[in-house]
């Protein structure tokens, strides 16, 4: 098994490609915490698992919340006695526009994506280094490489996680703690549905989120949207330890649309 005694927090695991990589984490042989805002989903996913003989918590509430977004590393040592791999997947997509800004959807879109993730990160280190290493990996996205007509601070949050991720790459990567981020494109999830239904997103006439959830994987080389279980391949990848020398990337996992 490929995470055979490895303890692991997955954010966002209630829903999507957070989901699909808590249940397969655990399937090769991780204690998964399974963290969620949505209860129910977060005790589905944690069921789900045991239910296959797996290891799995179920810690549920909102990451914007700094006591929360630590006390999940602090719960997930307690329960395991360890920890060795974060994926910080939470996030949300924000504003379509600048004009007519809310400049609380705005503070909103930092505090998940950002904050809420530096938090996490800042809590779990000492606990990797205590187990002489280990493995963050953060979700970025397409719109973390590449300019987005739509998501001008989705744009400003992912490039920065990109940024964060080479950076504190290069402080850790002599603790055996390694620090990448996967960077997907459309994905078939729920959120991809709330992106393209955004009410200033310029949704073209004719077209539905459900339209354009195909069009717009449709519009990569593999003419295709992602499904969740293959960004959650890579996260595997990059998490587990088949890539010790992998240091500081920021791995598109998009079809091959941003080549
Ligand atoms: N779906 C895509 O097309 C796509 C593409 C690139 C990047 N991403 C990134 O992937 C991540 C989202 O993943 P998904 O598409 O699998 O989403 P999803 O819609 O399937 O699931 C999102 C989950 O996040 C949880 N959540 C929302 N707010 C939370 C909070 N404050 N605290 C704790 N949990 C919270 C929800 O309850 C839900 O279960 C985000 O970081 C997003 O930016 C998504």
């Amino acid at each position: 098994m490929r995470m055979e005694n490895k303890i692991g927090i997955v954010t966002a695991a209630g829903s999507g490609m957070g989901r699909a990589g808590a249940i397969r984490f655990a399937a090769e042989g991780a204690s998964v915490a399974v963290v969620d805002l949505d209860k129910e989903a977060t005790d589905a996913v944690v069921r789900q698992i045991t239910a296959s003989g797996g290891k799995a918590i179920g810690l549920s509430g909102d990451l914007t919340n700094d006591n929360f977004a630590r006390d999940i590393v602090h719960q997930t040592v307690k329960q395991f006695g360890g920890l060795d791999f974060v994926w910080n997947h939470v996030g949300s997509p924000g504003p379509a526009s600048i004009e007519g800004l809310d400049w609380k959807a705005f503070d909103f879109t930092i505090d998940l994506n950002v904050r809420s993730v530096l938090v996490t990160t800042e809590a779990a280190l000492p606990e990797l280094r205590a187990r002489g290493g280990g493995s963050i990996l953060f979700t970025a996205s397409t719109s973390g490489l590449q300019g987005s007509p739509y998501s001008p601070v989705y744009n400003i949050a992912k490039f920065g996680i990109v940024g964060l991720v080479k950076g504190l790459a290069k402080r850790y990567g002599h603790e055996n703690i390694r620090i990448n981020a996967v960077c997907p494109g459309p994905t078939d999830t729920p959120m991809l549905r709330v992106f393209v239904a955004r009410p200033d997103s310029q949704l073209p006439p004719g077209e539905t989120p459900e339209t354009l959830v195909t069009k717009r994987g449709g519009a990569n080389p593999m003419r295709r949207t992602g499904q969740p279980e293959e960004i959650a391949n890579a996260a595997l990848f990059l998490l587990s330890d088949e890539a010790s020398y992998v240091n500081g990337v920021a791995l598109p996992v998009d079809g091959g649309a941003t080549a």
